[in-house]
């Protein structure tokens, strides 16, 4: 048994928990939103075809805010075939997924989901195929009162209430050769600002994501930032991350580690931004919005998932794509990158797991049969329930990992959240060792443990293996179970963390 130790501080201090951190992804592709979210004529479907089942566990896992309507699929999208009677919406080819979109769920539906799942929403416009026009008309038929061409053709399709929709994403991964209306930093740095000074000309309310690199791996990453921000920073309010993680070739050590690479990549993503601050003069913060991020098994771009593929397949509506089953090494992965986005929330400000039901999702359902919640669903669940009130800056002593991608790293990786109002701290601590076991020794300083109101860990599962994962057959395979070794003792918090687990700890404290 290894030993690691963590000092919290109530006086070191990274900021707030911004609330919008704990965001999921609706977009039209596959079946997150047909059979997923929305499947009229299911057992469990409400009046307006939303299923119950999977709005249930939606409101479980907790997303704060989600982004609508895409991803790849909103560069070719025009918002106007989804508004209006169902029966006068258009079908139209989708190129980004290779699918028929029926249109038969558009804004209002997303918004009246929205409301009955308690999340806000964060729209994204089309920068692909259109542009300033498009982007200005939306604002002004979501958000302004009435007494106007487009509001008051929202009113006429039965909102009379503006929406109010606050964050607006302005355009998809257009760094991307593979994105519909692709373009330079140059193009699309322009394009940004016109179409956020436009937008904002219509609502000074709103805030806007520009969009930074789609991963780090492109070859534009960072000087795309740079010129995009160049140009738009006085107008923009975010700049977007995107990240998508896998286990290469069985290195389930590298993939643990991935963390790793998430706090590099912030990091620089952070350093961009301020230079352009600093050379621009400006005074205003832009922070991060990290509006993708997950585990996502891309098995390269050749594979049958990716558009240039299935192109060659038929036309349908809602096709199975990319639904990967979640284990619990990819669990444990997904507390960590969470841990990532919290121990960067002075500056990460909105994240969004991509995406929310079937299509990498924590949550799956089948069309007219169940849905149930994947290993993943836990720690976003946990997170975003206790995360609260100040992220503190951990001192970790921990055993190292060998890793084949990042060197030694940390076997013990964890975040923490303090509550002053409620007294409570959050511990969510990962072991990312394949061997061993890891006593955890956590000291407080300047607060008093006065005890353990809850502990619990995800692990693998008795008669499992790291690859374990639930399945609508057997959908309870990995769940949270107690954490048993774990007390108080003359002040200190500790735990036993099993190998390749992921463990949440709710302790009551007074300020001392
Ligand atoms: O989330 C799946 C896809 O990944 C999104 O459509 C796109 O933005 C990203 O490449």
């Amino acid at each position: 048994m290894s030993q690691a130790r963590i000092t919290v501080d109530r006086d070191f201090r990274i900021g707030k928990v911004p609330h919008r951190i704990f965001g999921s992804f609706v977009e039209h592709m596959g079946r997150c939103v047909y059979t997923g979210i929305y499947e009229p004529g299911h057992p469990q479907a409400d009046e307006q075809g939303f299923r119950r089942d999977v709005l249930e566990l939606v409101k479980e896992m907790g997303p704060t805010v989600v982004r609508y309507p895409g991803g790849n699929f909103v560069s070719g999208y025009r918002w106007e075939d989804g508004v209006g009677p169902v029966e006068d919406r258009p079908a139209r080819l989708d190129g980004a997924w290779h699918t028929v979109e029926t249109n038969e769920f558009g804004l209002h539906e997303f918004i009246d989901w929205a409301r009955l799942a308690d999340v806000e929403v964060m729209e994204a416009i089309n920068l692909g195929t259109r542009g300033v026009e498009a982007a200005r008309s939306l604002v002004e038929y979501a958000n302004h009162p009435r007494g106007t061409y487009w509001s008051d053709l929202r009113r006429s399709h039965g909102a009379e209430e503006p929406f109010g929709i606050k964050l607006w994403c302005l355009g998809n991964e257009l760094d991307g050769p593979w994105q519909i209306g692709h373009k330079t930093a140059e193009e699309y740095g322009r394009l940004a600002q016109e179409s956020a000074k436009a937008m904002k000309l219509v609502d000074p309310s709103i805030e806007l994501v520009a969009v930074g690199s789609s991963n780090r791996q492109m070859p534009t990453f960072g000087s795309w930032e740079h010129t995009v921000l160049t140009h738009a920073y006085e107008e923009v309010d975010y700049v977007s991350m995107h990240a998508y993680y896998q286990e290469h070739d069985g290195d389930a050590a590298s993939f643990l580690a991935e963390a790793v690479d998430m706090d590099a990549f912030i990091d620089g993503v952070i350093a961009t931004i301020d230079a352009v601050k600093a050379a621009g003069k400006h005074t205003k913060q832009v922070d991060i919005s990290f509006d993708e991020w997950n585990v996502w098994y891309q098995r390269g771009l050749d594979t049958e998932d990716q558009p240039h593929q299935v192109a060659t397949k038929e036309w349908t509506t809602h096709p199975r794509l990319i639904e990967d089953t979640y284990s619990v090494t990819d669990a444990v992965v997904v507390g960590t990158l969470m841990h990532s986005l919290l121990r960067h929330g002075d500056r990460v400000k909105i994240a969004n797991q991509a995406q929310l039901v079937n299509v990498i999702a924590p949550i799956r359902s089948e069309e007219g049969g169940p849905a149930w919640r994947q290993a993943s669903f836990w720690p976003f669940a946990r997170m975003s329930q206790l995360a609260r009130g100040e992220i503190l800056q951990l001192a970790v002593d921990s055993p190292q990992v060998p890793t084949a991608k990042f060197g030694d790293v940390d076997a013990v990786d964890a975040a923490a959240t303090w509550d002053e109002q409620t007294g409570r701290l959050a511990l969510f601590a990962a072991n990312r060792g394949l061997q061993e076991s890891t006593e955890l020794a956590v000291e407080l300083h300047g607060l008093n443990a006065a005890g353990l109101r809850s502990a619990e860990l995800l692990r693998v599962p008795e008669g499992g293996d790291r690859h374990t994962a639930n399945t609508e057959q057997n959908p309870e395979a990995v769940t949270l179970v107690p954490l048993q070794q774990a007390g108080i003792e003359d002040g200190v918090l500790h735990a036993t963390l099993p190998p390749l687990s992921w463990a949440v700890l709710e302790v009551d404290v007074s300020v001392g």
